[in-house]
């Protein structure tokens, strides 16, 4: 078997671990050539070849030598300028950069037909879990119902210290960064982009259809407090930043990440710290479920050297399922149980819901349960950004199947 030349783009936690686990693994049949980093002078935690460096991409996009780019840099745009270029010029690519590839999907995936050549991105989504390609390889379209869990290590991992070890937010949050879980603005984290990113490129490969993330509802974990905390237990349940992308019927699906309460039967309800947990529910087979590191240096590293050996056999993506018949189109048009907790007693000038099912006021905190459409909380979404307003949503699809 052929050596693969990489040109790698980009030496922070992820590219490190590449380079690390590269260096062990004694079958990759790959090797880096040459690595684009962003500054010559910074020091690196390993011990480089000389020589091995650059800092312009040319270098790498311009070598006939390079078979393949792995491309795990932390801007979206200067991925994008780097992978549409290398695809362009027909080198196939590995990426991690779950915004990049959200954005750009339709995209993208216009070039790898054009210029015959091939991205695989399975890090993008769940660091070491084979999700997409799963996706992509077996579930078959018709019989997916949904696909439902948790996307973001960095979240669960700050939930998890908070509800299991009684740390404070602020604390699990820095941690976060510290051990590499977190995106260099940890906003994307926690507010719910980087789950919603995810959410975006499984469903491709999940439903066959791209929906926009700016068409998406995305709530985070930023604004929530001792109170909500203190709901979730006297209800049994634990908080988890959930992202699902749910069949309606046969003609209507919807998506959106939101915080949700989640009962001690779910499997979700146990997937901690840094890991994730993705639940795949078909007409046929019920639930499974995939469990696995999501976040950190060496199991995303995994992920992007599987995608590395599956070049080896000339593996792609085939996006059959955006060719089926009669796909379904993504609806908001659906109705949620929310718990929304609010700064005063009245709810914020807006928000109506259809259905009030409980209310509190009190001078610790205000809250209202109860059933509201996902398209009002999208024509809404800035009045749940209130640093004082947190949302929860109780799960409502299936639950006669569980
Ligand atoms: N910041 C991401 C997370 C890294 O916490 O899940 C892996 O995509």
């Amino acid at each position: 078997m052929n050596e693969l030349n990489i040109g790698l783009f980009g030496f922070g936690t992820v590219g490190t671990g590449i380079y690390t686990v590269l260096e062990r693994i004694r079958n990759a049949h790959a090797s880096i050539k040459r690595i684009c980093v962003r500054s010559l002078d910074r020091k690196r935690p390993v011990s480089l070849p000389e020589g091995i460096l650059t800092d312009n991409p040319d270098d790498i996009l311009n070598d006939p030598e390079i078979d393949l780019v792995v491309e795990v840099i932390d801007n979206a745009d200067a991925a994008f300028r780097i992978v549409s270029s290398a695809l362009r010029r027909g080198i196939p690519v590995v990426s991690g950069n779950k915004a990049m590839i959200a954005r750009h999907l339709p995209e993208l995936i216009y070039l790898q037909r054009t210029h015959g050549t091939a991205l695989l991105y399975d890090a993008s989504a769940c660091g070491s879990i084979p999700v997409i390609r799963n996706l992509e390889e077996y579930y078959d379209n018709d019989l997916l119902l949904e696909v439902k869990g948790i996307l973001n290590g960095s979240s669960n991992y700050i939930l998890s210290r908070v509800f299991d070890h009684g740390e404070s937010y602020a604390d699990a949050l820095e941690k976060a960064r510290r051990l590499g879980f977190a995106e260099a603005d940890p906003s994307f984290d926690i507010k719910g982009f980087d789950s919603l990113f995810k959410l975006v490129i499984i469903t491709i490969h999940a439903i066959g259809v791209y929906v926009n993330p700016d068409d998406v509802l995305a709530c985070g974990i930023d604004s929530i407090s001792d109170f909500d905390i203190r709901y979730a237990r006297e209800k049994g349940t634990k908080i988890k930043l959930v992202a699902q992308v749910v069949k309606l019927d046969n003609s209507r699906f919807t998506l959106f990440v939101m915080p949700e309460f989640v009962a001690p039967g779910k499997y979700i309800y146990n997937v901690d710290d840094e890991y994730n947990g993705v639940v795949i529910r078909g007409e046929c087979y019920d639930r499974q479920f995939m469990f696995g590191k999501g976040a950190g240096s060496l199991p995303t590293a995994s992920s992007i050297l599987s995608d590395v050996t599956a070049r080896h056999h000339n593996y792609r993506y085939k996006y059959n399922k955006m060719s089926y018949d009669g796909l379904p189109e993504y609806t908001d048009d659906v109705s949620l149980r929310v718990y929304l907790r609010h700064p005063k007693p009245e709810l914020p000038h807006g928000i109506v819901f259809d259905k009030v099912s409980e209310s509190y006021v009190s001078d610790l905190g205000c809250y209202t349960v109860g059933d509201i459409s996902l398209a009002a909380l999208r024509a809404n979404k800035a009045l749940l950004d209130d640093p004082d307003v947190f949302i929860c949503n109780f799960p409502r699809f299936f639950l006669d199947l569980d």
